[in-house]
């Protein structure tokens, strides 16, 4: 949008706290058709919208994802799940994007493998939604329900890459998360029970059914979680290992079904 002061956007954006007040004001001007609408978008994000809602897409693996509001905006440290899930796998393996959310994770894998057989689920029927139109650009299908019960049963076996990126905050830790997170994004995307790893446990119980022999589970926890999580895949019967990524600060705890 021309013929606004993008200083008086930044001026707006910095006095609320943004960090990166300067590359939000380009992409809200980007956004907005009329001084109005420019307005309220400022004042929006001023008050602790995410601005990846605001402007409805997310940059991830250098992807522009959609992500509708409430929906769960992918973070930047989980590109490292992606990283070694697409060390991983090869063209043509069935990827099983679990809790999908927008579906970033499973669009970044088979854009970057080619030809997968991609399957998403999400619990959330918005972020099923919006991870279907997401996933559609890569012959992606995308289902609704509670883990595994959403997929259908001619997967058990056959999964090569299991990604999921579990709810994985302590709930006593919720209240200490950002407004951005706390207030925008759905409890069920972010609540992972006493520990954290309530949802994490109950997609370890059910991995080996439906994992292929060499495939493997990739999800990310806290960095003081991972050696229960590991406890957990071992418990199940799989190789375990942890990926960290200090950079990104990320750990990534992969099970592989030997
Ligand atoms: C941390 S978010 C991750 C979203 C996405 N994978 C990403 O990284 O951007 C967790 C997601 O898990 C979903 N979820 C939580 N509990 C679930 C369950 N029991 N079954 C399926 N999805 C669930 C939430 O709706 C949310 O979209």
């Amino acid at each position: 949008m021309t013929g606004f002061r993008a200083d008086d956007v930044v001026a707006r954006l910095r006095a609320a706290g943004c960090v990166f007040a300067e590359d939000e004001a380009r992409l809200l001007l980007a956004e907005a058709s009329s001084p109005a609408e420019l307005d309220v978008l400022v004042a929006r994000r001023a008050a602790g919208e995410p601005l990846e809602h605001l402007v409805g897409w997310a940059e991830f693996c250098g992807l522009r994802v959609a992500v509708a509001p409430g929906v769960f905006v992918p973070r930047r440290r989980t590109e490292a799940l992606v990283a070694a899930a697409v060390a991983l796998g090869g063209p043509g393996a069935v990827v099983v994007d679990l809790c999908c959310g927008s579906g970033a994770l499973g669009l970044a894998v088979a854009t970057s493998l080619r030809d997968v057989e991609l399957h998403a689920a999400d619990v959330d029927p918005a972020a099923v939604a919006c991870a279907a139109a997401n996933i559609a650009a890569v012959g992606g299908r995308a289902y609704a329900g509670d883990l595994f019960e959403a997929l259908p049963h001619e997967l058990r076996g056959r999964v090569d890459l299991l990604l999921a990126n579990v709810p994985y905050v302590p709930s006593e830790a919720l209240a200490l998360m950002p407004p951005e997170a706390r207030l925008h994004e759905a409890r069920v995307a972010l609540d992972g029970g006493a520990d954290g790893l309530d949802v994490a446990r109950r997609v370890i119980a059910e991995v080996p059914a439906w994992l292929a022999h060499g495939g493997s589970l990739l999800f990310e926890t806290g960095e003081a979680q991972a050696p229960a999580a590991v406890a957990a895949v071992t418990h199940a019967g799989l190789a375990a290992r942890v990926v960290t990524d200090d950079d990104r600060g990320a750990t990534v705890v992969v099970g592989t079904l030997a």
